[in-house]
């Protein structure tokens, strides 16, 4: 991937010639070790203004959200098994996007690159356009669920709307815009390797997810750079997420001074409209692994430290077959939050499951479809129905034990106590002992 603002910015042939076109300074952008095999390599060289170095030393943002108290130390994170649902999360017309962003669960260490961060961000401020912020932790997987984000990176813009996602890999640079208004969504923050697509096996060579539609920003670049590089008035500000604590520097030159840039390592953004649906035209539909839009893959080949998933509108055809997922006890952790519409194991509404809200459902935590919707499911008329027009709920599901911080049990106060009990409080006894077995289950004769 390529893109100039300018035809002549990019050297050709080579990337880093002893004094690169229009007096940019090149600089290498690298999201895996320089000797990571080459189907994960992944560099990108820029072609800037300033090298991105220039700027006074860094001091901790104490005040800042993430800084206070260490909320998001790991050592603070509360590890249970109990099925967790919320409320929708509330809008935050205070906040920018930076300072709404809310850990609601995770996993793992940054300072390891090991494991996930799970956030919920609310905001109603466009970030200031002398401020940027990026992340060391992590790779930043956005899904918009209300407003649209206009989001300016190093290397470019993206649109991100509702129904839409977007990642921002770990270190690039970037200022968020609210063109329509206050926002809300969700995140997840990877703190090792980066997303990609997921094997196809049978499926072939096209299906989900497809490469052709996943869209990288084109170059943009401003021209401040202050009096002097140096020594100009420093009003931009630079903050830095490192190990779940915010950074902060000023300096006098734009940090969006990239002109031109090519490599592989790059934000980008996916229609989630995109998304090549594929499903069972027999009976009993696949695993919800089935719906997966990007992976990230931990070193045990088919185990994701983190799956993005979605349960997209489709047709649902498959005969004498219980069509919404089953009950069930996984080994993965399971964090679901829903864009828009309903979902199709649970009811809608009022202290249902409602878009804007979550579900945690954890290591081996029983779960499934709740006690109405099963009854619905069980006795529906199996004809071919197109399910869930306007809708979209996903998944984060991860090989790691999630546990829940602080604010996501209780300062929020979104947590739903009745959960539990709404959902599988009145499940049925279905069960009818076949005549002539004896109490304990042998046939008589
Ligand atoms: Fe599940």
């Amino acid at each position: 991937m390529a893109s100039t603002r300018i035809m002549s910015a990019l050297p050709i042939g080579q990337n880093s010639p002893q004094k690169p076109p229009h007096g940019l300074y090149a600089e290498k952008l690298s999201g895996t070790a320089f000797t990571a095999p080459r189907h994960e390599n992944k560099q990108s060289w820029l072609y800037r203004i300033l090298p991105s170095c220039a700027h006074p030393p860094f001091q901790e943002d104490k005040g800042g959200p993430f800084n206070s108290d260490k909320p998001y130390d790991a050592s603070k994170l509360q590890y249970i098994p109990n099925q967790l649902r919320w409320d929708p999360f509330d809008h935050d017309e205070q906040t920018d996007f930076v300072s709404g962003l809310r850990l609601v669960a995770g996993a793992g260490d940054p300072t390891l690159k090991q494991g996930i961060g799970m956030y919920i961000y609310a905001a109603g401020k466009s970030m200031d356009e002398r401020t940027a912020f990026y992340s060391a932790d992590g790779d930043l997987l956005i899904v918009t669920q209300d407003g649209v984000l206009d989001i300016r990176t190093d290397l470019g813009w993206l649109l991100v709307r509702p129904m839409e996602i977007c990642v921002i890999p770990r270190g690039i640079r970037y200022q968020v815009h609210l063109p329509s208004g206050p926002v809300r969504g969700y995140a997840l923050e990877l703190y090792q390797g980066h997303f990609t697509l997921p094997e196809l096996g049978p499926i072939g060579s096209n299906g989900l997810a497809n490469a052709r539609d996943f869209q990288a920003p084109v170059a943009c670049f401003s021209e401040d750079s202050g009096a002097t590089a140096a020594e100009g008035p420093n009003t931009y500000t630079i903050t830095a997420k490192f190990n779940n604590t915010l950074f902060k520097t000023q300096q006098s030159h734009t940090p969006f001074d990239v002109v031109a840039w090519h490599g592989n390592y790059y934000p980008y953004k996916y229609d989630l409209g995109r998304f090549n649906t594929i499903g069972s035209v027999s009976f009993d539909h696949p695993d919800p692994s089935i719906f997966t839009v990007l992976t990230a893959q931990s070193d045990h080949a088919g185990t994701a430290v983190a799956d993005f998933v979605i349960f997209p509108p489709r047709w649902m055809v498959a005969e004498d077959t219980f069509r919404p997922p089953w009950y069930h006890r996984n080994t993965m952790s399971e964090f679901m939050g829903l864009i828009d519409g309903v979902y199709d194991a649970k009811k809608g509404g009022k202290g249902g499951f409602m878009p804007g809200g979550a579900s945690l459902h954890n290591v081996m935590s029983g779960h499934g479809p709740d006690a109405d919707s099963y009854e619905g499911a069980r006795n529906a008329e199996l004809k071919p129905v197109h399910f869930g027009k306007g809708s979209c709920a996903f998944m984060f599901e991860s090989c790691l034990m999630v546990g829940v911080t602080e604010w996501g049990l209780n300062t929020c106060q979104k947590v739903q106590n009745a959960y539990v009990d709404h959902s599988w409080g009145s499940v049925k006894v279905h069960w009818k002992k076949p005549e002539g077995a004896s109490a304990d289950g042998h046939l008589l004769k």
